[in-house]
């Protein structure tokens, strides 16, 4: 199926961020979200973006038009006219069922419903619509410009036209798309939470400082982030989210969320976005 016209919802970080590189790669792009202010806080963004990707000559003057002018609306009625429908609201389970529910009346029946989800199972938000065939993940990666990974999730009842077809975008957006199953966490995140999980209980333990664990995955492992640096990039809110999933439905206590987490993000420390999580931010 031909994609030309992609709705994102969601204003937020991964939502601008998967707008911006639709934008570049071509598509259509109208990114919605219910809070005015988010829209232009993601205008914003996608502008220093473009601003910066143009400055290094990775992308040329149409493509920076084409994501300066990217449509925008407080409503989901552009789904009507959408070939391929991503969201990426808030991570939480009730309102992103009613979300599909809303998205499966107003989308035309060929529209594809993707979720960027990180946590929530594709077969459940699948059975939210009557079209579960044409419901998937597409998981992005926080800077979604610069992250090359795109993990596509099938639910059960997900047809491999509609998955061939999510390739198909993933590729022209730049990202190198790599399939997984509908199981908590899908790879990345069954794989990722506990390892910041596990350094969280390292610091709580007094095994080392924050810069300490950090320098250790950094230099010794070569990783880019130390793993409370990028705990706070991907906020802590989510990290426990994450958790809290992998623990309930795979039942085993070595996912269990570090009380150290549990207590910062009680106290609202949620990392960069709040200006404090396991490093203090300014602005
Ligand atoms: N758009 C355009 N350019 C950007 C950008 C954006 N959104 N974000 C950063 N850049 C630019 C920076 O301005 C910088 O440019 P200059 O070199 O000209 O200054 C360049 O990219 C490199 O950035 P930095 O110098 O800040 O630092 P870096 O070399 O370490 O790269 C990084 C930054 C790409 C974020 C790198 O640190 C990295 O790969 N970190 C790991 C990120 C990661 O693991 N993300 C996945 C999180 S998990 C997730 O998202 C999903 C989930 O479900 C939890």
């Amino acid at each position: 199926m031909e994609i030309k016209n992609i709705v994102v919802i969601g204003a937020g970080t991964m939502g601008n961020g998967i707008a911006q590189t639709a934008a570049l790669s071509g598509y259509q792009v109208t990114m919605t979200d219910i809070i005015p202010e988010a829209i232009e806080r993601a205008k914003a963004t996608i502008a220093r973006s473009v601003e910066k990707l143009s400055g290094k000559g990775v992308i040329d003057e149409s493509q920076k038009e084409a994501a300066l002018n990217i449509q925008t609306a407080q409503h989901l009625v552009p789904a009507q006219g959408a070939d391929l429908v991503i969201e990426a609201a808030t991570e939480q389970p009730d309102l992103k069922l009613e979300l599909f529910a809303e998205l499966n009346r107003l989308a035309p029946p060929k529209t594809i419903l993707a979720t960027n989800t990180s946590s929530i199972s594709i077969t459940k938000i699948g059975a939210a619509t009557d079209r579960p065939d044409k419901v998937i993940g597409m998981h992005f990666f926080n800077p979604v410009p610069l992250m090359k990974l795109l993990e596509v999730v099938r639910g059960l009842a997900t047809s491999d036209e509609t998955t061939e077809t999510i390739f198909e975008v993933g590729r022209r957006m730049g990202k190198e798309p790599v399939e997984a199953k509908d199981s908590p966490g899908f790879i990345s995140n069954r794989i990722l939470c506990p390892m910041i999980n596990e350094a969280i209980f390292a610091l709580q333990e007094g095994i080392g400082t924050t810069e300490a664990i950090d320098k250790v995955m950094k230099l010794g492992m070569n990783h880019p982030m130390g793993p409370l640096e990028l705990a706070d990039l991907i906020g802590l809110d989510v990290v426990l989210l994450v958790l809290e999933v992998l623990h309930r439905d795979l039942g085993e206590d070595k996912y269990r969320p570090a009380p150290l987490l549990r207590r910062m993000v009680n106290a609202g420390y949620y990392g960069r976005k709040t200006g404090r999580g396991f490093y203090e931010y300014g602005n």
